[in-house]
């Protein structure tokens, strides 16, 4: 059980803005003090830089951002030295897609993705069908964008080398049968990839439970701060794969005919001096969603979505598009307005949710429309939130919406 009034007073954004109902929780979360103070910190009483300093300041900072691959390691279940640190999710997928498409994949090989993947999860793998030659087939699913076993089975044959599919879309919230389709892409000789970004924030995930083969998500979708990607991987897949960047920390030697030997992962990925205050803020971040449990998050956000389901559906003006997904943001129209004007009403009220397309940009394929509205919700947002939203989507009509921009 959560104690929602408790947890509430752990984050000062809630605090400075008692009125704003914020629900754009899959864009970005709300951070705690704890990572605040974390990062505050580094910055007031502990600024080095890692991994190149003989002093006593630049060891603590060694033993904090090395030590939140320990912190990853528990809220995912693997080795540290199987947490690459990298800058968001985007750059986590561009690392892997990289790394497979040198000695891995090869022209005419099959990459199945779905169409309601984030472009993060898309364009990279654009990249290669270009240079590369590999073939990019869609997985079918139902009209919430979610993949069932039977169509993956089929989709799957032995020219499929990797599949990779958000665990939890970004729009939809279609949660996927991870551990299943991991299971047949393997007896299919395929990789499997997941894009953990709305996943890892909200739920328990254990990437040695599912036995996927990579996985990316970002800190700032989990408490922690903006400018911190993860990426995991098996560690012997780790070892095999080039790094996209070079240079400084991730090299052990270098000659001046060329020759370079890397140092081994995870730090052979991380490149430069790393976002140092942020990495040591997502440990805590990490930390603090471990405190309060992710079964628990798991628990009240499925509940807190019924229960806005269940009163969006009642309400005569709205569409929705996902009501019989379990988990992740609610997706839905206001009948004959425009998707933005409807944000910028709600807005008006107080109310922050995002608009248009969400970078899924081929999800209209499946849901028929490219302009939505996404409410996004967190394990702080409450009931009467929700209860305040749903009195504001009433009244997104033609005549409140149009003509309000922020
Ligand atoms: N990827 C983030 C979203 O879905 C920014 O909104």
């Amino acid at each position: 059980m959560l104690d929602v009034d408790k947890i509430r007073q752990d984050f000062p954004m809630i605090q400075h803005h008692s009125d704003l109902i914020y629900f754009d929780n899959a864009a970005t979360s709300l951070k705690p003090q704890c990572v605040i103070d974390a990062v505050l910190d580094f910055y007031t009483n502990h600024t080095s830089n890692v991994h190149r300093g003989d002093y006593e300041i630049a060891a603590v900072n060694d033993r904090l951002y090395d030590g939140t691959r320990n912190s990853i390691a528990k809220l995912i279940h693997c080795d540290p030295k199987e947490v690459v640190y990298t800058h968001n999710v985007t750059q986590s997928m561009n690392q892997i897609v990289f790394g497979l498409s040198k000695g891995y994949l090869k022209k005419g090989d099959t990459v199945l993705l779905s169409k309601a993947e984030h472009a993060s999860n898309l364009l990279p793998w654009y990249n290669l069908q270009k240079e590369l030659g590999i073939r990019i087939e869609y997985i079918p699913t139902d009209a919430e964008a979610c993949i069932h076993m039977d169509a993956f089975r089929k989709a799957l044959h032995p020219g499929v080398k990797a599949v990779s599919v958000a665990q939890v879309t970004n729009v939809l919230g279609s949660v996927q049968p991870i551990k299943e389709m991991t299971a047949a892409a393997h007896q299919c000789g395929a990789l499997m990839i997941v894009d953990g970004a709305q996943s890892v924030p909200h739920m328990p995930v254990d990437v040695k439970n599912l036995d996927i083969d990579f996985l990316g998500f970002s800190a700032h979708k989990m408490c922690g701060p903006s400018g911190v990607g993860i990426l995991y991987g098996k560690y012997d897949l780790l070892v095999q794969m080039e790094p996209v960047f070079t240079g400084g920390d991730m090299n052990a030697r270098f000659k001046s005919d060329g020759s370079v030997l890397y140092k081994e992962a995870p730090v052979k990925f991380e490149a430069g001096t790393p976002n140092i205050e942020g990495i040591i803020g997502t440990g805590a971040a990490a930390e603090y969603l471990l405190s309060i449990g992710m079964e628990n998050i798991r628990t009240y956000e499925k509940e807190l979505r019924a229960y806005f389901c269940e009163k969006m559906r009642a309400l005569d003006n709205i569409i929705l598009y996902n009501p019989d997904n379990e988990y992740g943001p609610i997706d839905f129209n206001a009948k004959g307005v425009f998707a933005q004007d409807a944000a910028g009403y709600l807005a008006s009220q107080n109310i922050a949710v995002r608009s248009g397309n969400h970078c899924a940009k081929i999800l209209h394929e499946i849901i028929g429309t490219d302009q939505s509205i996404r409410a996004s919700l967190y394990f702080y947002n409450t009931k009467e939130e929700v209860d305040r939203f749903v009195e504001a989507a009433k009244n997104i009509t033609l005549e409140n919406a149009v003509g309000i921009f922020f």
